[in-house]
């Protein structure tokens, strides 16, 4: 269910209380995406247990399959600002950009490979880590979780008995 909420008259959802900051970060991130070829630019903001944030865009190559992901990019950064053991949050969002600003009606999931690389976050913290998957204009949120996303994944749990 939806409601407008005066004076901003945007449209918010109940559920997931958007605009989420974190949302926001994921949108504004985007802008820093290179997608020459997609034109589909995506974002992503990792919050830890600290509240601290790391930011990633997609980034992608004329040699076209050498494109990172938003989430790789992300939890990069998130690796190297606090740990992916600490990781609590994701917020995604994808669109095209016009006027300035992210905009796009369908909300981003992350692709299978970002959800394996998340997978693998959240078996090192032993926690589900919430994700928050945003359409450009950031109004519409779906929150999920990545056991949701993917469940009986291949994790480091997995490689115990490699000898
Ligand atoms: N993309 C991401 O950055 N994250 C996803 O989870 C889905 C797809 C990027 C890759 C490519 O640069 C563009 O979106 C179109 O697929």
């Amino acid at each position: 269910m939806l409601w407008r909420e005066s004076p901003m008259a945007l449209w918010v959802s109940p559920m997931t209380q958007s605009p989420d900051p974190l949302v926001e970060r994921a949108r504004a991130a985007a802008l820093g995406a290179y997608a020459p070829y997609s034109r589909f630019s995506v974002g992503c903001a990792i919050e830890s247990a600290d509240g601290e944030i790391a930011v990633g865009a997609n980034m992608e190559n004329a040699c076209y399959r050498l494109g990172v992901c938003a989430e790789i990019a992300a939890l990069t950064a998130a690796q190297q600002a606090f740990g992916l053991g600490r990781i609590k949050r994701i917020a995604v969002a994808g669109g095209h950009v016009e006027n300035g600003a992210l905009a796009g009606e369908m909300v981003c999931t992350p692709c299978g490979g970002c959800r394996q690389a998340i997978y693998e976050a959240a078996c090192l913290s032993g926690a589900d880590i919430e994700i928050l998957c945003a359409n450009g204009g950031g109004e519409n949120v779906e929150a999920t979780r990545i056991y949701e996303l993917l469940p009986k994944g291949f994790g480091p749990e997995n490689l115990k008995d490699s000898g």
